[in-house]
């Protein structure tokens, strides 16, 4: 049986709200946990069919042109070498969701320096990797191919360019006003677990194990880079060691497994090295953006001002959502927004840890507390007196809004001092110490989603959906919602993810897993009790369960007496989606010490306020919160992808060299979860979290660095040698 919800109207009368058995919003461990950290939770790679060969991926050591000849003869005879694989469809590209878009990709095209162009597979990793090596490829180099933005002129991205009012105007008769132009680096999703797949083919089906985020989106992507019918295959993605945008599309290492297993008709597992998932599978674009911000004498914005440019390889749709908040953030009679994109020839672009946002706020919540400072106003008060009606552009309501709550909030946990903000007024030996602050928004998405139900005669309950957990909460949060709705303690629930031959859920990307799949279970467990209800002779709305059974009733087992109750919950974003803006909000909150000799920047507090409706489980939303955070310090002061010059290869291609904040960097995170219900924004009334705490934070800590010590910077990331 199945039970469709398509979400038309705001859902107000929540049954979330009156379940009895508590379970739901407690702050409970992940139950995926104690199988991590024991080492028994299976990841891709770990897989082990018996036979299984091992394939090394080699890639291009040119940045444009032609591989004209692989000579396969030159390793064939090396010890352990099976094949060599250059098979067309190796590259044409499911990868990352490109396909259609990126038709020069073809096997023989070498687009980018890194591009995958064949696999060498062998009886061990170290024979294949060794052949990887040694294996001659003849190209044909194009003419030099423009691998800086510099080097090209931009294009405009379609559909982002907005123009109400009269910017030059409002900037001229402005009281006060600011023009300044920021950049920030290329970043890298730097998942901890690399790019992974084993895969098997029993002669009519294929069954790939493999690190990914959308099983919904990839199996689909698989299928049509392998020119098979996806009723033959079969992914299979039970853990995954981070994303961050990284796997929401099928890369090459599954292609190429997938292939070869075919081919050799024996398993072969692919995992990339290292260097691979830094220099193929996906970059985010370094941007350039210039913010013009104009106020009245008491600090209303008049006209706003946003543009911004980036790059990717021709061809490529996606462009870096630099402006994606700043379209509802403020308001402003004056707007003019406008994406560009440059043509160069580096690795493709692509989604990176809360695109658009996370290097969109920082320059424009930078560009704010230069305005704060101009107009001689507390930058929390700035902020508070602009916060829009509406959508400043479409005119829409918002679904729910909290950004003055968390101002608020956030100011009164931090201890925010709203007095004079001098620069350089408080130094601790060779340290100068301050503060700073700024707004967060990340657009809330929502996505169909389906996962069946089952509640067993023994009055257990699983849940199956292909959606994943990537290291998220999924599976916790999946078990409260069923338990909540059923009664059920969360260890009488099973839930089955990450498996293709599941109901399709929504995947784990763009922060809307939890509220997408959350709305999908909630719908097939109401079903459920619908059923639970006749049987008791009551209503739905009138049912009470708990620990088992009908509060002051039968047991649930009694009630099922030998019966199982399936249900396919199906929940569908409807209307509702054009007829609000949602968004999730929140302020950071940051105090700073710039070491006077050697420019280095500490935190030495840094406080994040959310509000992203429903929280299901305050303990998994606090580590996204802290995930988001720590991520935003990167931005601030240590991430940067950095390419040569020349041939546009990635030169920083290690966790090493490419530094994410580590706990050695991080001092004690504050997080405060502001109260909210978003009955707008999906049906159990939750709103992402996963990317909010990262989109804006850098900013805090950049208006932290300038009031600590006075160096005003418009450069991300602000390393010692930009800081001094
Ligand atoms: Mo996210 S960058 O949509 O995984």
């Amino acid at each position: 049986m199945s039970a469709h919800l398509k979400q038309d109207e705001p859902d107000t009368s929540n049954r979330l709200d009156n379940m009895r058995q508590g379970v739901l919003g407690k702050p409970l461990s992940r139950i995926d946990g104690l199988a991590k950290v024991t080492g028994t939770a299976t990841y891709s790679a770990e897989y082990s069919p018996e036979n299984c060969a091992e394939g090394v991926l080699v890639t291009a050591t040119i940045t444009r042109g032609v591989v004209t000849r692989i000579d396969k003869d030159s390793v064939l005879s090396m010890p352990g070498v099976i094949s060599v694989i250059d098979d067309a469809r190796l590259t044409t590209r499911a990868a990352q969701g490109t396909a259609d878009e990126a038709p020069q990709q073809s096997p023989r095209t070498v687009c980018y320096w890194g591009q995958p162009i064949a696999l060498v597979v062998a009886e061990t990793f170290e024979q294949a990797r060794d052949a990887a090596k040694h294996l001659k490829v003849i190209y044909r180099e194009n003419e030099a191919a423009p691998v800086s933005p510099d080097l090209v002129e931009p294009k405009e991205h379609e559909d982002e360019t907005v123009r109400q009012g009269d910017l030059a105007r409002a900037m001229s008769d402005a009281a006060h006003s600011v023009d300044i132009a920021y950049t920030t680096k290329g970043h890298a999703s730097a998942a901890m677990e690399p790019h992974a797949a084993v895969a098997e083919w029993d002669g009519k089906k294929l069954t790939v194990h493999a690190s990914l985020q959308m099983l919904n989106f990839n199996i689909t992507e698989l299928a049509d880079a392998l020119d098979m019918d996806e009723d033959k295959l079969r992914l299979v993605s039970r853990f995954v060691g981070g994303g961050f945008g990284s796997k929401l599309g099928v890369s090459e290492e599954t292609v190429a497994a997938s292939l070869a297993a075919m081919e050799l008709e024996r398993p072969v597992r692919v995992v990339m090295s290292r260097q691979q998932v830094f220099q193929c599978v996906m970059r985010r674009s370094e941007t350039t953006q210039r913010l013009r911000l104009a106020a009245d004498k008491d600090g209303k914005l008049t006209g706003f001002g946003h543009q911004a440019l980036v790059s990717n390889l021709p061809g490529e749709t996606f462009a870096e959502p630099v402006l994606q908040s700043s379209h509802f953030l403020y308001a402003a009679e004056s707007r003019e927004l406008k994406l560009n994109v440059a043509r160069i020839h580096q690795m493709t672009a692509g989604s990176v840890r809360a695109p658009g946002e996370a290097v969109g706020m920082p320059a424009l919540e930078g560009a704010m507390d230069v305005l704060a400072e101009k107009i001689g106003i507390d930058p929390v008060e700035l902020r508070l007196i602009n916060i829009p009606e509406e959508d400043p552009e479409q005119g829409l309501p918002f679904s729910s809004h909290k950004l003055a709550e968390c101002l608020k909030q956030g100011a009164e946990a931090f201890g925010w001092d709203s007095g004079h903000r001098e620069p350089r007024v408080k130094r601790e030996g060779e340290w100068w110490v301050g503060t700073g602050m700024a707004s967060a928004a990340r657009v809330h998405n929502v996505s169909e989603a389906k996962a069946r139900v089952t509640l067993k005669p023994d009055g257990t309950c699983l849940v199956e959906t292909d959606m994943t957990d990537i290291g998220t909460g999924t599976y916790t949060i999946l078990a409260q919602i069923a338990g909540e709705m059923l009664g059920l303690e969360i260890d009488k629930v099973l839930v089955d993810l990450g498996d293709s031959q599941h109901p399709r859920g929504p995947g784990s990307g763009g922060s809307w897993g939890a509220a997408s799949i959350g709305s999908a279970v909630y719908v097939g467990c109401k079903a459920i009790r619908e059923e639970l209800a006749t049987r008791a002779g009551t209503s739905e709305a009138e049912l009470e369960l708990a620990e088992g059974r009908v509060v002051g009733g039968q047991t649930l087992t009694a009630l099922l007496d030998g019966d199982e109750i399936s249900e396919e919950g199906h929940y569908e974003p409807g209307d509702i989606k054009d007829d609000y803006t949602a968004s999730g909000f929140g302020a950071f909150f940051a105090q700073v010490r710039v070491n006077h000799f050697t420019g280095e920047t500490r935190i030495d507090r840094m406080l994040g306020a959310f509000g992203f409706g429903r929280v299901l489980n305050p303990k998994t939303a606090r580590s996204q919160c802290l995930g988001g955070i720590t991520w935003s310090i990167g931005v601030a002061l240590t991430e940067a992808l950095e390419f040569d010059p020349r041939d546009g290869h990635l030169v920083n291609c290690d966790l090493a060299e490419y530094h994410v904040p580590v706990h050695r960097d991080l001092p004690e995170l504050e997080v405060v979860l502001v109260d909210e219900r978003d009955p707008a924004a999906s049906p159990i009334q939750a709103k992402g979290i996963g990317e909010l705490g990262m989109c804006g934070g850098a900013a805090a800590i950049a208006n932290a660095i300038y009031n600590a010590c006075g160096a005003r910077l418009f450069e991300y990331p602000m390393t010692p040698d930009r800081v001094l």
